[in-house]
């Protein structure tokens, strides 16, 4: 493998203020968390990560974003980065040597608990859980397909998991990496104003959450639960926790399942 340049697959940095310059091709901030993107649209990060919360918590060094450009990778003139599937059939796959290329300068220098995921409609459906076991890690490389996907063979090669956003297929991998950042980026201490939220809301119990409601307490005819406004804390926690089992058991009989088993 040809060593690339410095700047080779990475972002330069240019002293504006759009979100891209949130990224960092700075070098790791010693035990922050970090995701590194490999995709064919860099320009698509931070996206929606660098609003809000996950933005300010960017912003402040809380988490990294790094993206790796798997065009910078592409071989020829034309830096081509796929080609026909082998046995025939519809559309295009990304080459493994490509791939390679891209992971192994994405990797270099990576240490201790660093997950390598491929968004794929094939993986494990995304959860909580998960999210909850990727914030622990010391961070993670999420590699964004398009087109009919990846060769199989990268996969096998570099024991990457496969993840997926859900039972459908969209074209391209970058919605579900920022899926998967946010959900997980939000587990980190500090990222949200309130941590206890995070303890308290659908799924961090295995239950989905209650109803929530706020000011005004009459609206359109419809009032606010009489026991929310009663100042009575046991009443109310006690009312949530039956609402969060009926709205589970109604409209996610296997999540309530999942609980009985585990309690049984
Ligand atoms: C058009 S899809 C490829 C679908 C593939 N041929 C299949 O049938 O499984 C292109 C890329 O989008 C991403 N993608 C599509 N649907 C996804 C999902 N539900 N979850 C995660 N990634 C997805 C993957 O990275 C995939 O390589």
């Amino acid at each position: 493998m040809t060593a690339p340049s410095k700047s080779h697959g990475r972002k330069a940095i240019r002293p504006t203020v759009r979100p891209q310059e949130l990224m960092s091709a700075t070098p790791d901030l010693h035990g922050v968390w970090k995701a590194k993107i490999i995709t064919l649209f860099p320009s698509a990060f931070p996206g929606v990560l660098g609003e809000s919360l996950t933005g300010k918590a960017l912003q402040e060094g809380l988490w990294q974003l790094e993206t790796v450009d798997l065009r910078q990778f592409g071989v020829g003139k034309h830096r081509n980065v796929d080609d026909t599937p082998a046995g025939g059939g519809a559309g295009m796959v990304l080459r493994p040597d490509v791939l390679g290329e891209a992971i192994e300068h994405t990797m270099a220098g990576v240490r201790g608990n660093w997950p390598m995921i491929y968004l794929s409609p094939r993986g494990r459906p995304m959860d909580q859980q998960m999210m909850q076991s990727l914030a622990r890690a010391d961070g993670v490389t999420l590699l964004c397909g398009r087109f009919e996907g990846v060769d199989e063979r990268v996969l096998e090669h570099y024991g990457i998991q496969e993840v997926s956003l859900g039972d459908f297929v969209m074209t391209g991998g970058e919605i579900a990496a920022q899926a998967l950042i946010d959900a997980t980026v939000r587990l980190i201490p500090g990222v949200l104003g309130n941590q206890a939220s995070t303890e308290e809301e659908s799924f961090s119990s295995g239950l989905l959450e209650h109803p929530q409601y706020t000011r005004p307490a009459e609206w359109k005819g419809r009032t606010i639960p009489d026991v929310l406004m009663s100042g009575h804390h046991g009443k109310v926690a006690q009312w949530r926790r039956e609402m969060s089992a009926e709205i589970t058991r109604s409209r996610r009989p296997d999540l309530w399942r999942k609980l009985s088993d585990d309690d049984g």
